[in-house]
């Protein structure tokens, strides 16, 4: 079974493709996290986990749905990671997450894919993200080809870079960055509720026919980037800057 997590549609069009080659099922992990509901899922197929990197390692969100969730049947796990650039040593985090949870560890496997932060980079225009998922096709092909097998995705290596990455900056990162503060509506708000239905953690709330921010939020960018008049903006960071939304579906 494959389960997943995505803000702007990479991830899920990487896990339906997954789940197109493989015939295998697919499912999002966004209403379990939503309603604080713990998983009770069971597969004799291999598990499959895809979700986007934050500040190099799995979101936060998502490594707790995975501890707090009940996967029966198979022990088998493969991590698929899209990145705008690098994931660090998340390897080193997803490893840890199979050995509290009695998964084999098959590997975590990194895809690029378009960059969507735009609370501070830019995420490309819809050619140059089309030529981006154009090159990732092969290295999912390949993933398809090894869960196929039945064979761990090929070995990854992290140096101490990747671990201060993935480490101390991202404790940083939650500590200081991911905030709802900055998040605003502005006057080309149509209080269409659309943040409000997209938000994976039910932070938003429409009052007045604009949306508020609640506390808890794990900067996924789907209320920004899916904004349908670009009302949205993230304080001064995301002025000017193309919303990204996966320009894919399946
Ligand atoms: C909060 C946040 C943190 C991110 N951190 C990283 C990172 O550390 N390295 C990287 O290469 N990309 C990073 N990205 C980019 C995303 O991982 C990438 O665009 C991903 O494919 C988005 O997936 P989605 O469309 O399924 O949400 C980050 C994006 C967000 C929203």
């Amino acid at each position: 079974m494959i389960v997943y997590f995505s803000g702007t549609g990479n991830s899920r069009y990487c896990a339906k493709l997954l789940a197109e080659w493989l015939d295998d099922t697919v499912l999002d992990a966004i209403p379990f996290i939503r309603e604080g509901r713990a998983a009770e899922l069971a597969s004799d197929a291999p598990w499959i986990f895809v979700a986007p990197v934050y500040s190099w390692q799995l979101p936060h969100v998502f490594a707790d749905f995975i501890r707090s969730g009940s996967f029966s049947g198979s022990r088998d796990a493969y991590f698929v990671i899209t990145c705008g650039n690098d994931i660090g040593a998340a390897a080193d985090g997803v490893h840890a997450l199979c050995a509290e949870k009695g998964f084999r560890d098959q590997g975590t496997l990194p895809v690029v894919m378009p960059e969507n932060y735009i609370a501070m980079f830019q995420a490309p225009e819809r050619e140059k993200a089309l030529q981006i998922i154009a090159a990732a096709r092969p290295v999912l092909e390949a993933a398809a080809a090894c869960i196929r097998e039945g064979k761990p995705f090929p070995p990854l290596r992290s140096g101490p870079l990747d671990r201060l990455k993935s480490g101390l900056i991202n404790r940083a990162f939650y500590r200081f960055q991911v905030k709802t503060g900055p998040f605003a509506a502005g006057d080309a708000c149509i209080s269409c509720g659309k943040c409000e239905r997209v938000c994976p953690l039910g932070t938003i709330r429409m009052q007045a026919g604009r949306p508020v921010w609640g506390a808890r939020c794990t900067h996924c960018m789907a209320c920004i980037c899916g904004c349908p008049t670009g009302a949205i903006e993230y304080g001064r960071a995301s002025r000017g800057k193309p919303r990204y939304q996966c320009p894919l579906e399946l």
